[in-house]
C-alpha cells in the first residue's frame, strides 16, 4: 500500500504492544534474561503508528528509541509488564505480544549479593510467572489478539499448537538460534490463524512489521468492530 493510504489503516484504533526480554533479578547485581533485543516489537510499533493508530508499548529493558508517535511504557520484570499490559489492556482493539517473557523468576530476591561458599555449586529455586497473553485473553472485552512463538524447531507445528491452546486470532512464528531470530535486522515469520498461513520470506523486520500489520487490519475490518 502506499504511504498516504497506510495511514488510515488503523485510524481510530487502540494498539497495545508487549516488546523486548524482560529480566528477573536474582540480586541486586544479577538477573536472569533473554537474547531478545526488541527490535521486532518496536518495528510494529513504528508500523501501527504509521497506520494511523494509537499505539502503547510495553517495554522490557531494551536500548532502542521509540518510534514517533508511539506512548511507551518501560518496564523491567516479567510481573511488572504483566501490571502494565493489563492496565492499558481494558480499551485496546488489538494486543499483539512481541515481547520475551521470562517465563521463571528465582523464588527469592537476594537482598545482598550472594556469595560463593565453598565450591558446592547454587541451586536457584525459580517460579512461573503470570502468561500475560493468557491474562489479556480471559478480560471480558478481549481484543484481537496476535502472539508470537520463537522456536528453536518443529516451528509451525509448535506455533499452530500454541495457536489453539492460547486461543489466539493469529500467531507469527519465528526460527530463532543460530544466528537467527535474536539481535539482529533481518527476519522471516509465519503467520498463522485458524483457517491460513502465510509465510513471509526474510526481509528486515520494519517490512515484516508492516505486513503484520497489513494482516491485522484486515482481520479487524473482517469481525466488524
Ligand atoms: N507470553 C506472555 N506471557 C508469558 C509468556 C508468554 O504474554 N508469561 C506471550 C509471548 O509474548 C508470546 C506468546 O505468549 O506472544 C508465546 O510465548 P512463548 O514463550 O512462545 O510460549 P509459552 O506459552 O511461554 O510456552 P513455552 O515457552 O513453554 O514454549
Ligand atoms: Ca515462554
Amino acid at each position: 500500500l502506499a504511504a498516504r493510504q497506510r495511514g488510515d489503516l488503523l485510524a481510530g484504533r487502540q494498539v497495545l504492544i508487549s516488546a523486548g526480554p524482560t529480566f528477573e533479578d536474582i540480586d541486586p547485581v544479577r538477573f536472569l534474561g533473554n537474547r531478545s533485543s526488541g527490535r521486532m516489537g518496536f518495528a510494529i510499533a513504528e508500523a501501527a503508528a504509521e497506520a494511523g493508530a494509537s499505539v502503547t508499548l510495553v517495554a522490557g529493558p531494551v536500548n532502542l528509541a521509540t518510534p514517533a508517535g508511539v506512548q511507551r511504557i518501560d518496564v523491567r520484570s516479567a510481573r511488572e509488564m504483566h501490571a502494565a499490559v493489563l492496565g492499558a489492556a481494558q480499551n485496546c482493539d488489538v494486543f499483539i505480544a512481541a515481547a520475551a517473557v521470562g517465563d521463571f523468576r528465582p523464588a527469592e530476591v537476594a537482598l545482598h549479593k550472594i556469595k560463593k561458599r565453598g565450591d558446592g555449586g547454587l541451586s536457584l529455586e525459580l517460579t512461573q510467572n503470570p502468561d500475560i497473553l493468557a491474562d489479556v485473553a480471559a478480560l471480558p472485552r478481549r481484543p484481537l489478539l496476535v502472539g508470537f512463538a520463537a522456536e528453536t524447531e518443529n516451528v509451525e507445528a509448535y506455533a499452530r499448537a500454541k495457536l489453539e491452546r492460547k486461543r489466539l486470532d493469529l500467531i507469527a512464528a519465528n526460527q530463532v538460534g543460530s544466528g537467527l531470530g535474536f539481535e539482529v535486522d533481518d527476519n522471516s515469520l509465519t503467520l498463522i490463524s485458524a483457517d491460513a498461513t502465510l509465510r513471509l520470506p526474510t526481509a528486515p523486520k520494519r517490512e515484516l512489521a508492516r505486513q503484520l500489520i497489513d494482516v491485522v487490519a484486515q482481520r479487524l475490518r473482517d469481525r466488524g468492530t
